[in-house]
């Protein structure tokens, strides 16, 4: 299933330069904590220990396992103060992903990395997709989380279009586009109640 999503899909109600959105600091949950318990919970199943771990979209916190050890997590997201403030980072990049998907990385430099309930902010999630098949060494995870809730105005048109599973087909089908991962699942580990959550989980070729 290879179509080609118009331009349309991918506008926002808010097109203002995304620092502008996030110039100030959330420090805020956003998901609830059965919601957040599931992500860690998967994280434990399928992050290397010892490994770095690229957080992309990153906030103050990246829902990792306290008692595992990596040798490095690098968060990247858009507020400086929000990535100063996150206990696991070993090191921080404030990069806008939607003026440019390029990652400011080096090929195979991770073992590993995590998108945590903020794809659907991306503008260009395939050329981003392709970026973290080309920084995430060979059968290293991608492990992308999402739930229901979002900042609507930031979100792109399609993602609000869509819910639950739909949104997953439709994240399995970016990688499809992207190239470079294998066996894309998605499951939902939703806590009984409370905030849904979905993965898509997938292995760098
Ligand atoms: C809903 S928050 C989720 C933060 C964190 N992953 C978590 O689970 O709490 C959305 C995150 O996406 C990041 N983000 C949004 N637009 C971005 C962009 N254009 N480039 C890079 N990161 C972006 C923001 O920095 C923000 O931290």
């Amino acid at each position: 299933m290879f179509f080609k999503l118009p331009p349309a899909a991918f506008q926002r109600q808010d097109e203002t330069n995304d620092a502008i959105f996030y110039r100030f600091p959330r420090l805020v949950q956003h998901i609830d904590d059965g919601a957040i318990a599931a992500v860690t919970a998967l994280y434990r199943d399928w992050l290397p220990a010892n490994g770095a771990v690229l957080d992309l979209m990153s906030s103050w916190i990246s829902h990792l396992p306290d008692d595992v050890e990596y040798e490095r997590v690098t968060a990247l997201g858009m507020n400086q103060q929000e990535l100063a403030a996150n206990p696991r980072a070993t090191d921080y990049k404030v990069h806008d992903l939607n003026q440019s998907p390029q990652l400011p990385y080096a090929t195979n430099e991770f073992d590993a990395a995590t998108i945590c309930v903020s794809i659907d902010y991306l503008t260009q999630p395939v050329a981003v997709l392709a970026e973290l098949s080309r920084v995430i060494n060979a059968e290293g995870p991608l492990l992308i989380t999402f739930s229901n809730r979002c900042f609507a105005t930031k979100a792109v048109a399609v993602w609000l279009q869509l819910s639950g599973q739909a949104r997953g087909q439709l994240v399995a089908h970016w990688l499809d586009l992207a190239g470079g991962f294998t066996g894309a699942e998605l499951v939902d580990l939703s806590p009984t109640s409370g905030d849904p959550l979905f993965a898509v989980i997938t292995r760098a070729r």
